[in-house]
């Protein structure tokens, strides 16, 4: 009994190695990245699509910097295989509410890795017919890509680290961080498969 309340209190920035990106420096950089938006899209109608479930604090923020009328949607995808390794295979788990012809469709990510997810939402997006598709990633590992992808605004370009907080998990914690942190090796080492799996 007293672990387990020790457990749940237990503070998560603990398991942090290094913070790698700062709340200053996310608010900087998230209201660069809205006004460059808000610029590229002003009359336009916009509609932000977020991919659940890491890029919500991303997208939260993010519309609070782009001050002119624009709707969001989600959608949620799930991709086969384990570990760290994205097997390439994406699975739509929720779809968007409406159609989205003739709309300026700007496609919201936390993390781009193998591009893997992107390359076929943006395929599937595109399909539909809309005005315009871009993307908007908050963070880019360009050393990890399988697949080319082309990314209007990229909030930070990062190193091949295993990171988490401001929505990125390790095994559903850590997403309410306010920073992006670097998590410590030895709590995905404690893990069945020695891997982790962002
Ligand atoms: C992450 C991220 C992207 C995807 C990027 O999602 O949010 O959707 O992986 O990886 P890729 O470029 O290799 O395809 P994840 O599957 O971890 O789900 P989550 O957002 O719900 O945590």
């Amino acid at each position: 009994m007293q672990a387990e309340t020790s457990a749940a209190v237990r503070k998560l920035d603990q398991d942090v190695e290094r913070v790698l990106i700062d709340e200053a420096s996310l608010k900087r950089r998230l209201a660069e990245l809205g006004a460059a938006i808000t610029t590229a899209y002003a009359g336009k109608d916009l509609l932000l699509i977020a991919v659940l479930k890491g890029s919500v604090l991303f997208l939260a923020d993010l519309i609070r910097c782009i001050p002119i009328p624009h709707e969001i949607d989600f959608m949620a995808t799930s991709s086969y295989g384990a570990g760290v390794q994205s097997s390439g295979v994406v699975r739509i788990l929720k779809d968007l509410n409406k159609p989205i012809e003739g709309r300026h469709v700007l496609l919201v990510e936390d993390i781009i890795d193998s591009g893997h997810t992107l390359a076929y939402l943006s395929g599937l997006l595109a399909a539909r017919n809309p005005a315009s598709l871009q993307i908007v990633t908050l963070l880019d590992k360009p050393d990890r890509r399988e697949v080319a992808i082309d990314v209007a605004w990229t909030g930070f370009s990062i190193p091949n680290e295993f990171v988490i907080g401001y929505g990125l998990d390790y095994d559903e914690c850590y997403r309410n961080l306010p920073y992006i942190g670097i998590l410590k090796p030895e709590v995905y080492s404690l893990s069945e498969t020695g891997e982790p799996a962002e």
